[in-house]
């Protein structure tokens, strides 16, 4: 395929209030419940980018750097930062906001494989990317190295 996108195309942000149900008993966050998150906004945004349906491939390990407790606000925002034939790489960052005190902190980021699929259920080819900013550049130009890190950890299973 030689079509490309503008990163900025898939971009997406969502923002979802941490409510008591989906906390532990220390009032934060179940770190499930953001992975849950996580997988579907990186769904919508790898949809946005293939006009395709797709399914998680794999997550890319998970940190959590500051937890988020009830009543604050997550924000999310991804973006296809790099694509292969039938793959696109999507990296996710999580915010969390206390809205009175303005107190932003990142809770964690995360790269994820999405592989779009065609209407045999077969993954199908996308188009690939291209960033615009600094920032994206950044990401763009890291691609290879995550991808052979990927590689690389898949050996080690088997
Ligand atoms: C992901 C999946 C579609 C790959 O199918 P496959 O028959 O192995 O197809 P291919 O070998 O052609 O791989 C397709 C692409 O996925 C990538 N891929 C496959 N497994 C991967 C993994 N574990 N991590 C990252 N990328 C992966 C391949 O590198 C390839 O990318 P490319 O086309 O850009 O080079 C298939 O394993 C699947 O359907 N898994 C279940 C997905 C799912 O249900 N997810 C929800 C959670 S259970």
């Amino acid at each position: 395929m030689t079509e490309k996108w503008p990163m900025s195309k898939s971009r997406t942000i969502q923002t979802r209030l941490v409510l008591p149900p989906d906390t532990n008993n220390l009032q934060t966050i179940f770190g499930g419940k953001v992975l849950a998150y996580i997988d579907e906004i990186a769904a919508v945004t790898a949809m946005k980018h293939a006009n395709l349906i797709v399914v998680t491939a794999s997550i890319d390990s998970v940190d959590f750097l500051s937890s988020a407790r009830v009543g604050d606000v997550l924000e999310l925002e991804a973006v296809v930062c790099s694509t292969g034939r039938t793959s696109m790489e999507v990296f996710v960052t999580v915010h969390s906001m206390d809205l009175l005190t303005g107190e932003t902190k990142l809770t964690t980021e995360s790269f994820l494989t999405m592989v779009a699929m065609g209407t045999n259920n077969k993954p199908t080819p996308v188009a690939a990317v291209f960033p615009e900013s600094e920032a994206e550049v950044r990401l763009f130009e890291k691609a290879q190295a995550r991808r052979d890190h990927r590689k690389m950890r898949s050996e080690l299973k088997h």
